[in-house]
């Protein structure tokens, strides 16, 4: 190993709010989807050198960036875009929000298969449009909880939806969606008229040997009914800055895209962009095949920690992402084991309802920490459930 995945610097500035101050300093932070390590050399180079010069200015994002974005899809999958396809964001959260204020209306909602991301049901306030949810069903083997789309539902509601935001890989429950899953949600969507924005923040945290492919990759027809929305923020933890793209192949939908872009003024800081082109050059692709190492190794300790050690709690495996999602639904804590651990464990985790009624007697643990970190947070855990077996 080149990398060293067990040094986690310390985050708990008393004059910065982030998860490692935002509850008292006893308790263990594994809820933000942030990392624990410092992002690559290359990236933190390259900051240090604007900082070095010391003009802080405005920027824009420049074509040997939007070349940059580009070149990284023919890359990693074979996807040609047009540098020009590419539209810089202020983060994937606003990316997505653009695309609802939009093309969906009070009419035409947005569709969602939950549980889901909770930024994903802020839209129906926050813009003033439909949430569909199409949720997930959960299917359980053992221990083991895997999640299967209803078809009936999706399609039903995607008659009503004027976008469909995918999550994949999905967040909380780290499915990445088969090439098959892909075609039809994408089959259903054009039949019925349904834009489809796919969040893919996750896409390069791959676990295992797992494979990814773009929702727009399948086929020009989708690529053409797609916005894709991709960010360096996750895979090379730098979601501070935040920076993400949309990818556009359509040219209407994206001048319609674009044009909401202007009118909410959302312009990237300097830093971000910066950021944003050396972590898709491939100058941290080293970095980055270590980490998802780690992270699967992560994964594994997780699931078998909680097979051989928490009797009755179930578990996903995730594909991607390095966040978990356990299941106590079966257990005396299940009307919030959010607040179990919290108060008992003095573990925060993120409480599984913010994804939706589904999420009930559920949390979702971050596992993108260090080994150190992730038992002694899966060993309070466990002391604290033994006190009510
Ligand atoms: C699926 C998904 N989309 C978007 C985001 C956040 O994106 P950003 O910080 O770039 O707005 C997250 C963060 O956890 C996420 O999981």
């Amino acid at each position: 190993m080149k990398y060293n995945f067990a040094r986690t610097p310390n985050r708990r500035d008393p004059n910065v709010l982030n998860k490692w101050t935002w509850y008292p300093p006893d308790v263990l932070p594994m809820w933000v989807a942030d990392m624990d390590f410092p992002a690559p050399k290359p990236i933190l180079d390259g900051l240090r050198k604007v900082v070095a010069q010391g003009v802080l200015g405005y920027e824009l994002p420049s074509n040997a960036l939007k070349e940059t974005v580009a070149k990284r899809m023919e890359r990693l999958y074979r996807w040609k875009v047009e540098p020009e396809a590419v539209t810089a964001v202020t983060g994937i959260v606003s990316g997505f929000s653009v695309a609802a204020r939009a093309f969906c209306t009070a009419k035409r909602g947005v569709l969602v298969q939950t549980p889901v991301y909770n930024e994903f049901h802020e839209l129906k306030n926050n813009v003033g449009i439909p949430q569909l949810n199409a949720p997930l069903v959960k299917r359980v083997n053992g221990n083991i909880l895997t999640y299967e789309i209803d078809w009936d539902i999706f399609e039903k509601q995607a008659k009503k939806a004027g976008m469909f935001l995918l999550c994949n890989p999905h967040n909380p429950l780290g499915i990445i969606f088969s090439r098959k899953d892909l075609r039809r949600m994408a089959e259903i969507c054009i039949e019925n008229d349904v834009l489809i924005v796919s969040d893919e923040i996750h896409s390069e945290l791959l676990l295992g040997d797992s494979k990814f492919i773009p929702m727009a990759k399948l086929s020009s027809e989708i690529a053409n009914h797609t916005i894709t929305l991709v960010s360096p923020s996750k895979t090379f933890n730098v979601p501070g800055l935040f920076c993400g793209f949309a990818i556009i192949p359509n040219q209407e939908l994206r001048e319609r895209y674009n044009r909401e872009v202007e009118h909410l003024r959302l312009h990237v800081s300097s830093l971000g962009l910066h950021a944003a082109r050396i972590a898709f050059s491939g100058q941290c692709d080293d970095w980055l095949a270590e980490l998802r190492s780690h992270l699967t190794s992560n994964r594994d300790f997780l699931v078998e920690y909680v097979t051989r050690y928490m009797p009755q709690v179930r578990t996903t495996i995730p594909d991607a992402t390095y966040l978990g999602w356990l299941d106590f639904t079966q257990t005396p804590i299940e009307d919030s084991p959010y607040d179990f651990f919290l108060k008992e464990a003095r573990v925060a985790l993120s409480d599984g309802k913010i994804f939706g009624a589904e999420g009930k007697g559920h949390v979702r643990i971050n596992f993108g920490t260090s080994r150190k970190i992730l038992q002694q947070g899966l060993d309070r855990m466990r002391r604290a459930l033994r006190t009510i077996q």
